[in-house]
């Protein structure tokens, strides 16, 4: 596989090697960005959920490689509040943030773009809705939701992400939160190594240029979208969200795995995931 220009995708699984697509910068539109990670994610969401599913836990909510999980960290608001709420969670995978919400007494339902992300959704059992759609044209009337969540789901892979917040916008109800994590920004200078190799710099926080894995015929099979932190503020803004929040969780001291790029030995220096915490008026 060529190397990347700079990050290399976050998400890239080992038997992806097999097929070595091209990883390169360049270009990519929002229907690319989502043929290719729909694809993507049907094709790898079996080793996905084998190689990830014991840290995440089938009915945790978890935010993020570091461990941060929701019954700690509140984000969404007490969870005793969460009794009677509805909630749709985004890129949900195999919902077990979904299925965490569920044991609380929230409403939750879960969207995902993969069809097979869902099915093991399926698999892993729940009694709440599971809807396959692009999160950029959500299928659901205006202030359906009180709140929406979305752990690493959508947003990294989007083109337009400032589309997918207005649409979560018009499904949450005034007063409505929305809460998302994804890949810190700052993780895009860097190569996504979790040894000492990914501590030195190798190229431009400022290309936002998106990573883009292509086959031989130059068509996209994985898209991430880079954005800096200052771009994901006015993205937030300009969907008409206020942001009353920007979490960057530590790396805890008992969380001794490693998922990808992500390590002790990084996270103990650079952040790795940025979550924001959105209302809607
Ligand atoms: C890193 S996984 C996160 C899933 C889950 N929260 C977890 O932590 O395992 C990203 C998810 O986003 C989904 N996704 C990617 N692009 C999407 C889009 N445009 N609309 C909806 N889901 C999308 C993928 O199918 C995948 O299940």
């Amino acid at each position: 596989m060529q190397e990347p220009v700079s990050s290399e995708s976050a998400f890239r699984s080992a038997s992806e090697s097999a097929l070595e697509p091209e990883a390169t910068r360049r270009a990519a539109g929002t229907a690319e960005s989502s043929r290719a990670n729909r694809g993507w994610w049907d094709r790898n969401a079996d080793e996905y959920q084998t190689e990830h599913g014991t840290f995440l836990g089938d009915d945790r909510f978890v935010w993020g490689p570091e461990g941060l999980d929701e019954a700690e960290a509140e984000l969404l608001g007490p969870p005793e509040e969460l009794k009677g709420r509805d909630v749709l969670e985004i890129g949900a995978g195999a919902a077990q943030c979904s299925r965490w919400l569920a044991a609380q007494g929230a409403r939750p339902v879960a969207l995902d773009i993969s069809h097979r992300q869902l099915q093991h959704a399926l698999r892993i059992g729940g009694s709440f809705p599971l809807v396959c759609a692009d999160a950029g044209a959500l299928p659901f009337a205006d202030a359906s939701f009180d709140l929406a969540c979305s752990a690493y789901g959508a947003l990294p892979f989007v083109a337009e992400p400032v589309e997918v917040l207005r649409e979560v916008r018009r499904v949450l109800r005034r007063g409505g939160r929305f809460v998302f994590s994804v890949t810190h920004p700052i993780r895009w200078a860097f190569p996504d190594e979790p040894g000492p190799e990914g501590l030195s710099v190798s190229g431009s926080y400022f290309d936002r240029t998106p990573y883009v894995e292509q086959d031989e015929e130059g068509r996209a099979v994985y898209v991430e979208h880079h954005r800096t932190l200052g771009d994901r503020v006015r993205d937030v803004v300009a969907a008409g969200f206020r942001l009353v929040d920007l979490v960057e969780p530590e790396w805890p001291a008992w969380n001794t795995s490693e998922w990808g790029g992500w390590s002790p030995l990084r996270g103990n220096l650079i952040p790795g995931t940025a979550i924001f915490v959105c209302e809607r008026d």
